[in-house]
């Protein structure tokens, strides 16, 4: 994976990131409330030792007293003098619990140690740095009198006194926080590449032609507008959604140039990949290109165009086959110049061997010499075998998988039954793909860049130099 991946990997998975990342700031926020805050005052001790007159003596007496702070900031830490100030206050702590409250530090080449102590009450902080002060200059006095009575070498002044502190140093808000931020944002981006390594969904163009054997001829951007209306209506829309229907469009007529497909079956492996909603606005594409097209529900088990397209669903493609009426009596104009629908009928009780019969592909025959495209919505590939059926009998086969939604082994199965009936696949269409910072999906190769995207592995239905797309043509042709 280099930074590009990485980068694309983020932006897609932001949101588990930016999840993460929260969950682990109200955890810091959480850890932060619920610490009980600490306060802490401070002492400064001086040691200072019976200096000699002479400048070698005031040298020695100094070294003298350094080397006497580095022990007493260990009496200071220990068990003795925490009792001592424990009795002198009357707290209701055990020596042991306060020694652990207590920090000294001398500072280097220095006579001076600093006295913190940390307790829960403000008052107590203070009154204990400042008796744990007191006790300890008396306690240096009993150990530094020599027992003939002398005045003692050294002797520690209280240089500072403790004030009562004004806010707590335990919880420490920011620094929480900010552990939060960092904890959360590694958690956060573990958990997207991890994610992403189990993510077995097609989500890029050259993984979806490895599987498909063909190249990508559409991607189709989410549009949630087409959950409300699912025809777009070309002549004043311009939207992406639009403009990546022309897209496809021109690219349809670039597939096969020497014997260009008209009858094409639109399908995918599983329901809901936007099998028909593509299916309506490929043929609307058309037909804004004054193509005379006609559209088939293929799908009989399901049928769903009549729906999206405000058309009678009771008579249709599944009447015909039984008899019942006539092609020309069941088709319907649409309020869309150019085109024809042939809705799916009534449910039929055996749709596969409908589609598979001589009088579909009598019907369908009909309909290609009458118009210049028919575009046939199916069933998805991996429920029955309807789409499969159709598709057999088609010039050719836009297969679709819905952005990071179809899975790799779904795909895969669902070309395996296609190239069991010899169907003819034409190219590969995205359907659904995110519209913001995914532009790399719209095309998996660029005009020079990405090699690799092109080099796909020939598809045994049909050889792969038939399927050419116009962007890997011209680029061909450059090289
Ligand atoms: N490009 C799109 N943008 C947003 N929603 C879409 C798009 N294509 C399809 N849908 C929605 O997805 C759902 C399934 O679409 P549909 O075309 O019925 O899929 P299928 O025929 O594969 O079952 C519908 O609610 C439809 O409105
Ligand atoms: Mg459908």
């Amino acid at each position: 994976m280099n930074l590009q991946d990485f980068a694309k990997l983020l932006r897609s998975r932001w949101i588990t990131v930016g999840v993460t990342m929260v969950v682990a700031v109200l955890g810091a926020v959480a850890v932060t409330l619920l610490t009980t805050p600490l306060y802490q005052a401070s002492t400064r001790l001086f040691v200072s030792t019976t200096a000699g007159s002479s400048l070698s003596d005031v040298y020695q007496g100094n070294r003298f007293s350094q080397e006497r702070v580095v022990s007493y900031a260990e009496l200071l830490t220990g068990e003795t003098l925490a009792q001592r100030t424990i009795d002198k206050l009357g707290l209701g702590m055990s020596a042991k619990a306060l020694k652990e409250n207590i920090k000294a530090t001398a500072k280097p080449d220095t006579v001076l140690i600093d006295v913190a102590v940390l307790d829960e009450s403000p008052v107590r902080a203070r009154d204990i740095a400042n008796t744990l002060a007191d006790e300890f200059v008396v306690m240096v006095r009993e150990l530094e009198t020599p027992e003939d009575g002398t005045p003692p070498d050294a002797r520690v002044v209280v240089e500072q006194r403790a004030s009562i502190p004004d806010r707590p140093v335990i919880p420490k808000v920011a620094r929480n926080i900010a552990a939060g931020v960092a904890l959360g944002l590694l958690l956060g981006v573990g958990l997207a590449v991890l994610r992403d390594r189990f993510d077995n969904t097609v989500k890029d163009g050259k993984t979806f032609e490895e599987i498909t054997g063909v190249g990508l001829v559409g991607s189709i951007p989410l549009d949630k507008e087409r959950r409300k209306e699912a025809a777009i209506s070309f002549g004043s829309e311009n939207s992406g959604i639009a403009e990546a229907f022309r897209k496809l469009r021109t690219n349809l007529q670039f597939l096969a140039v020497d014997n260009p497909p008209r009858l094409i079956v639109v399908t995918s492996s599983m329901p809901g990949e936007g099998k028909s909603t593509t299916a309506i606005n490929i043929s609307l594409a058309l037909a804004e290109a004054d193509h005379n097209v006609v559209l088939v529900d293929g799908d009989m088990r399901r049928p769903m165009l009549h729906k999206y397209l405000d058309l009678v669903g009771s008579a249709g493609f599944s009447t015909v086959l039984s008899g019942a009426a006539s092609l020309s009596e069941v088709l319907q104009k649409t309020r869309f110049p150019g085109l024809t629908v042939l809705t799916s009928g009534t449910v039929p009780p055996n749709p596969s061997e409908l589609l598979g019969s001589l009088a579909a592909q009598k019907v369908l025959g009909e309909m290609r010499a009458q118009f210049d495209y028919v575009i046939v919505d199916s069933s998805p590939l991996l429920a029955v075998t309807d789409a499969a059926i159709l598709a057999a009998n088609s010039d050719g086969v836009l297969i679709m998988a819905r952005f990071k939604q179809t899975k790799r082994e779904q795909l895969a199965h669902a070309i395996g039954n296609l190239q069991d009936v010899g169907a003819a696949l034409l190219g590969a269409v995205f359907t659904m793909t995110p519209t913001r910072g995914h532009a790399s999906y719209n095309y998996s190769y660029s005009y020079y860049g990405d090699d690799n995207a092109r080099r796909q592995p020939p598809n045994p239905a049909r050889p792969s130099g038939e399927v050419t797309q116009p962007a890997g043509g011209r680029r061909r042709a450059a090289e």
